[in-house]
């Protein structure tokens, strides 16, 4: 298999901190794969490895002034960024995280990482008191949720004799993470992948004031919408009442009851990828009264509504070639999930425990099992976005044969 590293190019910046010299190995490992590596290093950087090491080995100038007088017209942070494939910030120390997370660009790999319009991965490292500071928690965490990825940090034995959490992962680790991320982006772009994710409630009018509902609150569907967006693939989110943002790079269609999230759906096809997280209303009214009914009327008569995820699984014309759907459940979740899954003819059902009122409907996390024929994959009480992405791995994965 080709090697996805193969011509790619990078920029790597290298700040200013003691595990600065495993990024000279980076470059090494890097050239050994033909990418092609431009190196910015800050101010702080040069204290601990020399430009000269560096252009010998990335075989590139190094990059370091903001102000270069030999090049005055060109403005490097704007032309580096729009020349690279993907800016790596190995090691980016406690200091330029949070100034990343407020936006500064008081210097090249500030200004460039501002400016830039591409991926941008950090390796931080440094020492584990620093690491586990609130404030730089609160930093990478901000810049994670701007769709920043990162590696690491790893345990182990510091530079300064302390242990913890903190250390930069070695060139070999990021090296592999690379070659990761170019190869799912290939499979994304060489297969031109379509998927569409339902996510939310629905709202079953009654009359022109009442309904029902459920507490869904499209959280879950919203991060996978999103991460498969990242991903690159080309992503529509049917959703149902919900205050949550449109995610970025995502189509949004905007229903309120199943019989149009139905209609959304059908009209979205086909598609590769089809996620149904959508807490659908099981049942809606027998008839909608289009005048307000008296309090002392109340027998109202349900029927079911339409199963989108038992279409989608059986529509065999428009069969998306993998259909999940996901299993909210308060007990034996394991069984009645497989149970849902044999039932429907979905390729996945994702489980979830929603008697847990820690996870799932309208908390920020979640934790669920994901059941592929007999294979069982469990994922532990993480926040929903990140368990959006490893899903959404799994989901870029399964397009590799
Ligand atoms: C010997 C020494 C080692 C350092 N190692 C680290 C480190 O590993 N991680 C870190 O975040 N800061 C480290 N620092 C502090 C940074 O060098 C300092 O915050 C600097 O301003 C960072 O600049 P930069 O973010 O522009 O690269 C170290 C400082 C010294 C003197």
């Amino acid at each position: 298999m080709k090697n996805s590293l193969t011509k790619k190019k990078i920029i790597l910046i290298i700040g200013g901190g003691i595990a600065a010299y495993k990024s000279l190995d980076l470059i090494r490992l890097l050239k050994k794969q033909e990418c092609e590596v431009k190196v910015v290093l800050t101010e702080s950087g040069k204290k601990f490895v020399t430009p000269l090491s560096i252009s010998s080995l990335s075989q590139n100038k190094v990059f370091h002034d903001i102000f270069d007088s030999e090049k005055e017209a060109e403005m490097d942070h704007i032309s580096l960024s729009r020349w690279c494939d993907l800016i790596l910030y190995a090691p980016i120390t406690a200091n330029s995280i949070a100034k990343l997370a407020y936006g500064r660009a008081d210097d090249l790999a500030s200004a460039l990482i501002l400016a830039s319009n591409k991926k941008i991965i950090l390796v931080p490292a440094m020492n584990v008191r620093m690491w586990l500071h609130k404030s730089t928690q609160n930093n990478i965490n901000k810049l994670l949720d701007f769709g920043y990825l990162s590696i690491g940090p790893s345990s182990g034995e510091m530079a300064c004799g302390e242990y913890g959490e903190g250390k930069m992962s070695s060139p070999e680790e990021i090296n592999e993470f690379l070659k990761n991320y170019f190869f799912e982006r290939n499979i994304v772009k060489n297969k031109n992948l379509k998927a569409l994710v339902t996510a939310g409630p629905t709202k079953e009018y009654i009359d022109p004031v009442r309904f029902i509902t459920n507490n869904s609150s499209g959280k879950q569907g919203y991060e996978i919408a999103k991460a498969l967006a990242k991903y690159g693939v080309k992503t529509t989110l049917i959703s149902g009442p919900s205050k949550l943002k449109k995610p970025e790079n995502v189509k949004i269609v905007k229903v309120e009851s199943a019989d149009q999230m139905y209609k959304e759906t059908k009209k979205n096809l086909p598609v590769d990828i089809a996620v149904c997280t959508a807490a659908v209303t099981d049942f809606k009214p027998e008839k909608y009264e289009k005048i307000k009914i008296k309090k002392n009327n109340i027998n109202i008569n349900f029927k079911r509504n339409i199963d989108i995820l038992e279409f989608l699984s059986k529509n065999n014309s428009q069969r998306p070639r993998l259909v999940i759907g996901f299993a909210a459940e308060t007990n034996d979740i394991i069984k009645f999930a497989k149970e849902k899954r044999n039932k429907k003819y979905c390729d996945w059902i994702i489980a979830n425990d929603i008697s847990n009122p820690e996870i799932g409907f309208n908390s920020e996390f979640n934790a669920v099992s994901i059941i592929d024929n007999n294979k069982i994959e469990k994922i532990e009480k993480n926040l929903k976005s990140y368990i959006a992405n490893k899903i959404a791995k799994k989901i870029i994965n399964n397009f590799t044969q």
